[in-house]
């Protein structure tokens, strides 16, 4: 079983700035824990990793308008956002936190080794401050006109129109979103990291990127003919501190947040690595040939994962233009895929925790189960193009296909042969339809695997559902119900037949709905763990304060393949998987909406 490939599956961490909308977790969880569910079931090593980001200005601004300490922020919405991510099943083998001692200490290690190869520089450069208070306004807090595409909107840090990332210094009628002053640009040291330096090594290892959704290798590829070097530093108090003398101790400069949150996805492998108890095991997901590493995130996010990690991750092992030697932990592998999701917007307008647009997560998970979101967003997320969600796709989705579709395959499966049979009967002569169902479900772990393996969420489940509304179709044309008195041993083996495809969709379904996956199989007599769910664990580390961690036991006896019933089992008559929703909902969740609860 432990003979498959080592698959990272590296989640983006969100900003500890505030709890999270349905739109976050479309983007990047939903979609990794599929991944990763498959992965495992495929019978590969997964280390599923992340956490909360809890550094820079989200977080400061975030801690200013509630009045607490950017520590209480972090500390407060770390937990809410475990806690929606627990309840969503989403299977993470460590979800830590960017305020660990193990990750400055990784991050130290990474920004030194970059500068011991040359692909970290200092350099005086322009910082804005503010005329009537003297203190640095962070790039988040000036606005102004976007050089690039004119969008009067931009922001110091990003353009949200174009996407582009920009200096405060280069945006047209700059001004300070506290007060609307003009704010003053004055020299200030920082560390930058030497991008044009990485220009060939980025671009040989981004053409050999073919299997990549094309949007994003086109993005990537894009970035290149606009390489520049970016500043690592900041003038901030909240952070990992720069590791150097004369900087180390200043609480006046901080490493940047989106330096510091792409390491943690290695901080956290070697963070999982100790806690198993062999600190070494890391390695195999970052140093083996064969480990694969899949990136997800929202597409906001493809500028870091596509250029800025790789080139810190080839500086740091020494493979950048200007070559260099490994640092301490070694070379490290590339990302293999960067799996970006497009925008989720609510009911047409664009999700957006500030403008009060959008369903939390917690308020969804208090009124729906969460196979219910997971099922809408695979089937009908923003895998490759932005996509709207609306309240009465989501009742359609859910009572026309969970439940009238899958749900119903289930329950009279199930229910007709506990009645009649009482247990999974034997099959007798097999007809030809009976054998072409039973192919069409062993050949889609086939097809919808590859699928998965490609992160093609779609079109998956869609060809899921296909195979769901076939054995459908043959419960109707076999009618088995009315075979009980005239022909019962032709009913039991049209009830063997689709209690067989019932169990093997649940397999394929797996992944995608696990909390039901498990009741199903426990419908049909299973015991034990089908689908892994992660629980929140206290954490500690050596001169560091207790912490949670997210994290759990996932390797179960769930496999990628038709496995066959075991004849004889007992059955018990099943209650409903999924609840159908009253049309009722769409209005009253449209009222929420506008009235902003
Ligand atoms: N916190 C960032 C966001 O929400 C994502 C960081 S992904 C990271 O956009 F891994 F780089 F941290
Ligand atoms: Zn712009």
């Amino acid at each position: 079983m432990s003979s498959g490939k080592h698959v990272l599956t590296a989640v983006a961490w969100p900003y500890a700035s505030g709890p999270r909308h349905i739109g976050h977790v479309a983007g990047f969880g939903v979609p990794s824990d599929v991944f990763a569910r498959y992965q495992r079931m495929a019978g590969n090593r997964v280390l599923m990793v992340s956490g909360t980001d809890e550094h820079g200005t989200p977080i400061l601004v975030a801690a200013d308008q509630a009045g607490r300490t950017p520590r209480e922020t972090a500390d407060h919405f770390n937990r809410v956002i475990a806690e929606d991510l627990r309840d969503l099943g989403l299977s993470y083998d460590l979800f830590t936190r960017t305020t660990t001692r193990n990750h400055y200490a990784i991050v130290q290690e990474i920004f030194l080794g970059l500068l011991r190869n040359g692909y970290v520089f200092p350099k005086t450069a322009m910082g804005a401050i503010s005329p009537s208070t003297g203190r640095t306004l962070p790039d988040r807090y000036i606005e102004g006109t976007c050089p690039i595409c004119g969008y009067d909107g931009a922001r110091g840090d990003q353009c949200d129109q174009c996407g582009n990332q920009l200096d405060p210094i280069d945006l047209i009628n700059p001004r300070s979103k506290v007060n609307g002053e003009v704010p003053k640009f004055v020299e200030t040291e920082h560390y930058f990291l030497d991008l044009p330096a990485f220009a060939e090594s980025l671009a040989g290892w981004l053409r050999t990127r073919t299997s990549w959704r094309p949007n994003v290798v086109k993005f990537s590829l894009n970035l290149l003919d606009d390489l520049r070097p970016r500043a690592i530093t900041r003038d901030l108090d909240w952070g990992v501190p720069v590791p150097l003398p004369g900087w180390q101790d200043r609480s006046d400069k901080r490493i940047y947040v989106w330096f510091d949150a792409v390491i943690g996805y290695l901080s956290a492998s070697i963070e999982w690595a100790r806690r198993s108890g062999d600190p070494e095991a890391w390695r195999a997901w970052w140093q083996s040939e064969t480990a694969e590493a899949h990136y997800f995130m929202g597409k906001d996010n493809i500028v870091f994962h596509s250029e800025i990690w790789p080139g810190m991750l080839l500086g740091y092992s020494g493979r950048g233009d200007r070559g260099g030697e490994p640092g301490r932990l070694g070379a490290l592998n590339l990302p293999s895929d960067v799996v970006s999701s497009e925008f989720l917007t609510m009911e047409a307008r664009k999700f957006s925790a500030s403008r009060g647009v959008g369903i939390l997560v917690r308020d969804f998970l208090e009124r729906y189960d969460a196979d219910a979101l997971r099922y809408y967003l695979s089937a009908a997320g923003p895998e490759t193009q932005d996509t709207d969600f609306t309240w009465s796709e989501f009742l359609r989705r859910n009572n026309d296909e969970l439940v009238a579709g899958w749900g119903n395959l289930v329950n009279r499966s199930i229910s007709m042969a506990a009645k009649n049979v009482g247990y999974i009967p034997a099959a007798g002569a097999l007809t030809d339809a009976d054998a072409a169902l039973l192919a069409t479900a062993k050949a889609a772990f086939g097809t919808v695997g590859e699928q998965l393996g490609r992160s093609r969420f779609k079109a998956a489940i869609t060809d899921v559902m296909r195979v769901v509304a076939e054995a459908n179709k043959y419960l109707s044309d076999t009618a088995p119900w009315k075979l009980k008195d005239t022909d019962p041993e032709r009913m039991a083996t049209v009830l063997h037949v689709a209690l067989q495809v019932v169990d093997d969709c649940k397999s394929l379904l797996t992944p995608f709905l696990p909390a039901s996956a498990q009741r199903i199989h426990e419908l049909l007599g299973g015991t034990g763990t089908w689908s892994g769910m992660p629980e929140l664990r206290a954490a500690s580390e050596e001169g560091g304060p207790d912490y949670s961690v997210l994290t759990g036991e996932y390797r179960t006896e769930a496999r990628w393949e038709s496995v066959p019933l075991p004849v004889g089992r007992p059955l018990q008559p099943p209650t409903p998987v999924f609840a159908k929703l009253d049309r009722s909902i769409v209005d009253r969740e449209l009222a929420r909406l506008e009235g902003g609860e």
